[in-house]
């Protein structure tokens, strides 16, 4: 009973600066409906244990990299412990900057959901009591200046890390296409506590864990899920001001270059434009064993502009356009020459896709380059 109510005490104690500092946020969850880190969570490894080994293996491990002046100054960096630097730290990964009056919503998800899951940490730090690494080595920090406030505090499981992965699952969460990036820097964020000398690695690994246990109890949250998608609007709504206008502009005799433009569409959340024939090809004109074919014909004779119904009134507006096709003995067929020479692509990234029954797509892209040697031709993908 007396250990409960000193618990109890040591997280009011360890919480009342933090809701004080933060007390326009109202939590998702409230901090007693969250799961209990020190029942989901094995305890810290003793020192006769292999983990245990590990973990000081590690501590020595984060001191060789303190040699490293840039990774030194990224740990330094992620050491300051609030909400503004740390999100400062994902602006680059999640490929926009966040702050409270650029992004509203997705700082107000951001921030509600750490400070909902950051007293989950509370608990187990008081119950466990660990001692950090620098204090039983009696060594320094990296940041010695955070000495003081980290001194008895209880090293397990890790704060920041609780953040930082957090905050991680919850950006991919918004910009999937960025995943890879985010996680790997909510990684390095929560290795810097190792190299600190702030946290065991077994107090790192333990709060990716708690993070996600956290992630899936806001999922419960009916305020979470609201906030998310308002964070989802708000984050599509920007980026689409900010990207490049695409457009994916395609000839398909059969049907398999326009199933790969529309799917190409989705990806780059493009615009379709079909190159229409006058005449439309039939079999009989798509026989290339034929040599008397409308298509060999045509593809013989590389002056051959086959025309095409209507122009892209419109292409002015796009930055980026794919240019698409099926390959015809080799190379793009002659009706993509005449859309191209009906329009102004200057200024504008060329890239091309093409479909075929074997051939490669390198070809196509350099006769065309050759071509039109004007233009800022950028890739090239086979859609096969
Ligand atoms: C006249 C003609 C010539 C073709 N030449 C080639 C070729 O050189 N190499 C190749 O791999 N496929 C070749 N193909 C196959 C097409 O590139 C392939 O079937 C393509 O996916 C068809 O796309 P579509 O359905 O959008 O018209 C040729 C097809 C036709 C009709």
């Amino acid at each position: 009973m007396i250990k409960k109510l000193f618990l109890i005490a040591v997280v009011a104690l360890m919480t009342t600066p933090l809701f004080a500092q933060q007390d326009t946020i109202i939590p998702f969850i409230s901090a007693d409906k969250l799961p209990d880190l020190i029942k989901c969570l094995p305890a810290p490894p003793a020192f006769d244990s292999p983990e245990f080994s590990y973990d000081v293996i590690r501590y020595q491990w984060g001191k060789t990299q303190r040699l490293n002046p840039e990774r030194a100054a990224i740990a330094r960096r992620d050491a300051v412990w609030s909400y503004e630097a740390l999100l400062a730290e994902f602006n680059v990964p999640f490929g926009l900057n966040m702050s409270p009056t650029e992004t509203p919503e997705i700082w107000k998800l951001l921030t509600t959901s750490m400070y909902t899951t950051d007293p989950m940490r509370v608990a187990p730090k008081a119950f466990y009591h660990r001692l950090r690494p620098f204090e039983m080595y009696e060594e320094h920090l990296l940041s010695p200046e955070t000495e003081a406030e980290l001194s008895g505090e209880g090293s397990y499981p890790s704060g920041h890390t609780l953040r930082s992965w957090l905050a991680a699952l919850i950006l991919a969460e918004i910009n999937p296409a960025r995943a890879d990036t985010l996680f790997a820097r909510g990684w390095m964020y929560s290795e810097s506590r190792v190299i600190e000398g702030a946290h065991w690695q077994s107090d790192v690994d333990a709060s990716r864990v708690a993070a996600s246990i956290g992630y899936a109890a806001l999922q419960t949250s009916e305020a979470f899920r609201a906030q998310m998608a308002k964070a989802q609007k708000e984050f599509n709504t920007l980026t689409h001001k900010t990207m490049k206008k695409t457009l994916i502009v395609y000839f398909s005799a059969t049907g398999t270059t326009k199933a790969a433009a529309q799917k190409l569409a989705q990806e780059f959340d493009a615009d379709l434009y079909e190159i229409t024939p006058e005449q439309a090809y039939t079999a009989a004109d798509l026989d290339w064993r034929d040599k008397t074919s409308r298509s060999t014909i045509e593809m013989k004779d590389k002056t051959s502009r086959p025309a095409i119904k209507g122009r892209c009134a419109n292409i002015a507006d796009y930055d980026v356009v794919w240019i698409g096709f099926p390959i015809w003995w080799y190379t793009a067929p002659t009706i993509v020459n005449t859309f191209i020479e009906d329009h102004d692509l200057s200024g504008k990234v060329l890239n091309v896709f093409a479909t075929s029954g074997g051939s490669g797509v390198e070809g196509s892209y350099n006769d065309l380059k050759k071509a039109y040697p004007q233009y800022t031709w950028g890739k090239c993908r086979l859609m096969n």
